[in-house]
């Protein structure tokens, strides 16, 4: 399964760049993402490790180059088909991106309420994975109230909620103390370990020495500079 024509790859960028006015934010970026792969996106601040994330999460369009996702050319996608498409997705942003005015549980609930799963089905999931990041307390608060640690674990709660096939964590750490990050970092690794193919991006170098095996990929100034087996 070696061959390079029969792996499994779920997103393939070829030479992509991203322009922001007249900056060029990414460089050539050229990235083959395999089904169960375990990529850590290594970078200082300012590396273009979020802007590489957004475009991964289809959040933004390209300027150059192109997107491949199960083949498929992402130029040839109807736009109104990227919302379903976006649900394979689990993100995890970097500023949490959590709606202020809704409670803990109905952040995370959206997602399958929006997939038209059943209420009865939703809470008791929603209390398992609020569980097991430490949140069940505060399914009733309203994220403001939260402290940013508080509001990281629900964004990423709510990131892996739909059980979504590609995990995309920018910073998922950045807030928490080391015990919680590696609690965070543990949590993405089980659903790694279920097939996910999950993807982290961070500045901080002390997560790679924790993470199992997997891809690390360095970038800087919005050039991939290495990649490296873990
Ligand atoms: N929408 C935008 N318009 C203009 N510049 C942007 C935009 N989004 C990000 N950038 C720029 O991209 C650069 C950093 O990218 P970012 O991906 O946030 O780095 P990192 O996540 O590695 O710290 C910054 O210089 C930032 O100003
Ligand atoms: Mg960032």
């Amino acid at each position: 399964m070696d061959d390079k024509n029969n792996k499994n790859s779920i997103i393939r960028l070829f030479n992509v760049n991203k322009r922001y006015g007249g900056k060029l934010a990414l460089k050539d970026i050229t990235l083959d993402i395999e089904q169960g792969e375990f990529i850590f996106i290594a970078g200082p601040s300012r590396a273009e490790k979020s802007t590489l994330l957004r475009i991964l999460y289809l959040a933004e369009k390209v300027s150059e180059g192109q997107i491949l996702i199960d083949g498929m050319n992402l130029a040839r996608i109807s736009s109104s088909k990227l919302p379903l498409l976006r649900r394979r997705f689990g993100m995890v942003f970097q500023d949490f991106k959590l709606i202020p005015n809704r409670t803990v549980y109905e952040n995370v609930a959206l997602v399958l309420e929006a997939a038209g799963k059943k209420s009865s089905y939703i809470r008791k999931k929603v209390m398992q994975v609020l569980s097991t990041t430490g949140m069940k307390k505060k399914f009733k608060a309203l994220p403001p109230t939260l402290s940013g640690g508080e509001q990281q674990r629900v964004a990423v709660a709510r990131a892996v909620f739909g059980d979504p096939s590609i995990i995309l964590a920018d910073e998922p750490t950045g807030s928490l103390d080391s015990k919680s990050a590696q609690a965070v970092l543990d949590f993405l690794m089980e659903y790694h370990k279920k097939e996910a193919t999950v993807l982290i991006a961070s500045h901080n170098l002390h997560l790679l020495e924790s993470t199992v095996r997997g891809k690390n990929i360095e970038i800087r100034d919005g050039i991939i500079k290495r990649t490296a087996m873990l």
